[in-house]
């Protein structure tokens, strides 16, 4: 089933990478929230296509089909995950399947189809990256860490002074911060042992649940910014390489009096 979930994202990583190369429609969710006709096309091959190889289960997609995303069996789809970044022809955007049952990841594939690396995972199978198993960094000092965070849309309008009081925290016990741009592409490189931790808050399902299983199933390990299992809708989420967790939620922990 996962072979047949990573060829259909291929194919719908064809109609993103056409519209990275060409000039677009940009309209407008919110006053920085993009959306472009890619995301949408994107998104309807997805729905058209997935089904047929993921019988019985329930289809969220950020752009058409809110709604159920706590049913038993679940597919949380994000056709263009760093919309943003794929407006301004920043290479890093991510097509983002994560298929859920009872609240856990079982299967998750996301393609970057402009560096063209496909991540794949499926519960107790490993994680893959262009069929070359993955496994998380081995870092065990916070000073020695190169994290990655994101800026959500509302967090950014409604209280920037939040986000930059963590970014401060952090940036002084870690070698430094990047912003990438793609939840779902962060958590991959957590799970490439690019980034030794990555987190974020005021996500939604879509932006984590494809990367999820693929930090998990190469070694890592994945929470709310509590340190509690990772709720799929919650908005919170920790990925490290499971050595620095513990330090990454106290120093989260101890920034949460200045929210
Ligand atoms: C966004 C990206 C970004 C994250 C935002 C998401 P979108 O998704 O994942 O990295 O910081 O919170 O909304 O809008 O490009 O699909
Ligand atoms: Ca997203
Ligand atoms: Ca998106």
């Amino acid at each position: 089933m996962l072979s047949d979930i990573e060829k259909i994202v291929r194919e719908a990583g064809v109609i993103v990478c056409e519209g990275f190369d060409s000039a677009k429609e940009v309209n407008f969710k919110g006053e920085i929230d993009l959306v472009t006709e890619y995301d949408v096309r994107t998104e309807k091959f997805l729905l058209e296509n997935l089904p047929s190889v993921l019988k019985g289960y329930t289809f969220v997609g950020e752009e058409s089909s809110k709604g159920n995303e706590t049913a038993d069996k679940c597919v949380y789809i994000d056709p263009i995950d760093g919309t943003t970044n794929f407006v301004h022809g920043f290479p890093f955007v991510g097509v983002s399947v994560g298929v859920y049952e009872y609240g856990k990841p079982v299967m998750g594939v996301v393609f970057n189809p402009i560096m063209d690396e496909m991540f794949t995972a499926e519960e107790g199978k490993g994680a893959f990256l262009n069929g070359n198993p993955l496994k998380v960094s081995s870092t065990d000092e916070m000073l020695m860490s190169l994290l990655a965070t994101g800026f959500p849309y509302a967090s950014v309008q409604d209280n920037p002074d939040m986000l930059m009081n963590i970014l401060n925290k952090v940036l002084c016990f870690s070698r430094g911060i990047r912003r990438p741009g793609s939840a779902s592409l962060d958590l991959c490189y957590v799970a490439k042992g690019v980034f030794d931790g990555y987190y974020e808050f005021n996500l939604k399902p879509w932006d984590v649940a494809g990367g999820i299983c693929i930090v998990k199933e190469a070694g890592g390990m994945v929470t709310d910014e509590e340190g509690n299992d990772h709720n799929i809708i919650g908005d919170s989420v920790v990925a490290t390489n499971g050595i620095l967790h513990e330090q990454l939620i106290k120093l989260l922990r101890e920034c949460k009096c200045n929210k």
